[in-house]
């Protein structure tokens, strides 16, 4: 392209960007700034469905948490949900908030913020307790929403709040959960979809990842989520994420999508797990599967990423790099 024409392009996409960014200042999701290293890289880790107040080997994971943190300089810590078993917190003053939470991700490396969604466990209890600003001052580390964003601008996250797409917690009168904010659950999860969507369009971000508690994809117990899957995948395939990760299912999990170049991750071993059962007929993609307790690290620098997986000994069980080239400067 020649220069003239070149410059043409970029201030008509900068005159539609403009123009969307003023269109839809009012969007939803709110978007928090985490400034990467001064060289640019970031590094975090994942963890998913751990709250049992140490048991099951949250207690261990955490010790290897604190480990693999301080090795990477971690810049944050991401919860895929399912934060305190079995039913959430019952109110902001639940003291399994601090027994499930400060006083069992101690290790210093770990004294980070913490982003976090909600899992359908957290829906069962009062879901506006872990969303409560309160629970910032007994712990700092502390930030729960149902759906934002992190913008570093190497990376752009987006967290998306999916227990209320799964239709059967409607109708399953098993559990009580706290609808509250939700219903109706349409207009929820039309607007939540418009939101995120947008969001996605406009990112410049370098990595685009998306973070849910439901899995898309899983070979796990719970297996995959249909109504992420026709709802919530379109929107990923569309717009180049490169990662789906999740909780849910209590495993560890790397799975590519058939039909695009998004990585699903599955980090959801934070406390109980070896449910022992693995999906035969849904293995499609399928990398890695496993059964026990772990976690997630990513390493996120211009051109290349770097996944880890851990065990409760903190052994790296499987690894995955994904590369891209340099954006070209504006
Ligand atoms: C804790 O982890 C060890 C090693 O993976 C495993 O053998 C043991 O069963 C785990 N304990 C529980 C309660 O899951
Ligand atoms: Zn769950």
């Amino acid at each position: 392209m020649s220069g003239f024409s070149n410059m043409f392009m970029k201030s008509i996409l900068f005159t539609i960007s403009f123009g969307l960014c003023v269109l839809y200042a009012s969007a939803e999701l709110h978007k928090f700034a985490h400034s990467s290293k001064h060289d640019g890289s970031l590094n975090f880790l994942v963890l998913g469905d751990w709250g049992r107040r140490g048991a099951y080997n949250q207690s261990e994971i955490a010790f290897q948490m604190g480990k693999v943190g301080e090795k990477l300089d971690i810049d944050f810590v991401v919860s895929t949900g399912d934060n305190f078993y079995d039913n959430g917190l019952t109110s902001d003053q639940d003291t399994a908030f601090e027994e499930s939470f400060t006083n069992v991700y101690t290790a210093k490396s770990l004294q980070k913020q913490w982003y976090s969604v909600l899992g359908n466990h957290d829906y069962r209890g009062d879901v506006e307790a872990q969303l409560s600003p309160f629970l910032k001052q007994i712990d700092n580390r502390w930030l729960c929403l149902r759906s934002f964003i992190v913008d570093s601008e190497l990376v752009e996250i987006f967290f998306v709040d999916t227990t209320p797409f799964v239709e059967k917690y409607f109708t399953e009168t098993k559990h009580k959960y706290d609808w509250q904010g939700i219903i109706p659950q349409k207009s929820y999860i039309t607007n939540l979809l418009k939101d995120l969507e947008l969001a996605i369009k406009e990112s410049t971000a370098q990595w685009k990842i998306v973070v849910g508690h439901h899995a898309i994809r899983s070979v796990g117990h719970h297996g995959d989520t249909q109504e992420l899957i026709k709802q919530l995948l379109p929107i990923l395939q569309e717009n180049d994420v490169d990662f789906y990760m999740n909780g849910h299912d209590h495993c560890l999990e790397h799975i590519s999508d058939t039909e695009s170049s998004i990585q699903f991750l599955t980090s959801g071993a934070g406390s109980k797990a070896w449910r022992g059962d693995i999906q035969e007929t849904n293995q499609g993609g399928l990398h890695f599967f496993y059964d026990g307790q772990g976690f997630m690290s990513v390493k996120l620098t211009q051109t290349d990423a770097t996944i880890e997986f851990y065990d409760v000994s903190g052994n790296v069980l499987h690894r995955l790099t994904s590369s891209k080239n340099l954006r070209s400067s504006m």
